[in-house]
């Protein structure tokens, strides 16, 4: 650990109360997108920043990065306000949408980011070489960008953000756009960065890539932090569901029972799929049994990130209700 980060101890990124106005259209009226986020990332962990489209991820990366001012609150990476610029050697940056000069190959791009962020010029071939064996790009280095898959392209823009050898690395999107192979790969490659004690902040909204790979999460949604939390704690204390398939039934009892437990359906030929809160599971068998079907299996669901995650989004449209989520973790 350097010096600089052993003076703020675990907290590497630090966000209080960040608001962010943007001006734009006619008359230049005032868009609030951040309302006073707070969060922080702590020292080896992957954090997933995870929201719909237009929640704030980008906007909020982009304040971390220093490419935009925020109107309000303050943030801080490595105990460094994010307008300072001399700490910024220690972190790695991988934008949204990165574009590349497609006409080098991927050696000359990595050789030309090296030189950029002032990697010496005698080790530059070899610690260039190291990293396109890291992301798996050493039989491709030598063809051109313009051949490259999405995957590949992405894998280059991780070995951009790894150059300078930072502590702390910011990816937004990482996996968007890729096949699940793809995927896979750049999964492998953050939990990699984990493994070698850097610490990883990630914006996403592929909502089983933060299950494997964040330790935590916060949820973003309309530009309000839902929830902040341990990934696998989100997970357990969501509402567990059961999942029964029963045989038998007419379809009067299926709309029955759909009704008397809020579940939802799916038909699989002759036999039906109910899933429904785990409270419930007794008196569902029960009542499966009273109207004359079988009950083929009994299965508990996990809560997937998903549900949560809807439910995060629902409730941000009917404030006035509460948040289901509250009470669940650090909510801000
Ligand atoms: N320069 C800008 N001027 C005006 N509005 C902007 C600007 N940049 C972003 N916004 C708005 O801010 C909101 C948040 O955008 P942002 O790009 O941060 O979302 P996001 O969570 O990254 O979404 P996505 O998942 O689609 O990448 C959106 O409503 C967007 O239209
Ligand atoms: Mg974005």
């Amino acid at each position: 650990m350097s010096s600089t980060e052993a003076q703020h101890g675990d907290e590497i990124v630090r966000v209080e109360n960040v608001v962010k106005d943007f001006r734009s259209g006619f008359g230049l009226r005032k868009k609030r997108v951040l309302h006073g986020i707070s969060f922080s990332v702590r020292q080896g962990e992957i954090f997933g920043f995870v929201g719909p489209n237009g929640a704030g991820k980008t906007t909020t990366l982009k304040i971390l990065m220093g490419l935009i001012r925020s109107s309000g609150g303050s943030a801080s990476i490595l105990g460094h306000d994010v307008r300072e610029t001399a700490f910024r050697k220690h972190i790695g940056f991988l934008p949204e949408n990165p574009s590349f000069y497609d006409f080098l190959t991927g050696r000359e791009i990595l050789t030309f980011y090296a030189k950029l962020s002032g990697v010496s010029g005698s080790q530059r071939a070899e610690r260039v070489a190291t990293l396109l064996k890291w992301v798996g790009l050493t039989q491709a280095a030598d063809s051109r960008l313009r051949t490259y898959s999405k995957g590949m392209l992405q894998r280059v823009g991780i070995a951009q953000a790894l150059v300078h050898e930072p502590s702390v690395v910011f990816l937004d999107e990482p996996m968007s756009g890729l096949d699940p192979i793809g995927r896979v790969e750049i999964r492998d490659l953050i939990l990699r960065l984990r493994a070698e004690g850097k610490t990883v902040f990630m914006n996403t909204h592929i909502l089983p890539d933060v299950e494997m790979v964040c330790d935590r999460v916060a949820i973003i949604v309309q530009g309000c932090i839902r929830y902040q939390g341990d990934t696998q704690e989100l997970l357990v204390e969501g509402e567990r569901e059961t999942e029964l398939v029963a045989a038998g039934l007419s379809a009067h009892s299926v709309v029955d029972l759909e009704e008397r437990f809020a579940a939802r359906l799916r038909g699989l030929g002759d036999r039906i799929e109910l899933r429904f809160a785990e409270k419930n599971t007794d008196e569902m068998i029960r009542a499966v049994l009273d109207s004359g079907g079988r009950v083929v299996s009994v299965a508990p669901q996990r809560a997937s990130l998903e549900s949560l995650f809807l439910s995060a989004v629902e409730n941000a449209e009917a404030p006035e209700s509460g948040s289901a989520l509250t009470g669940m973790g650090e909510v801000e």
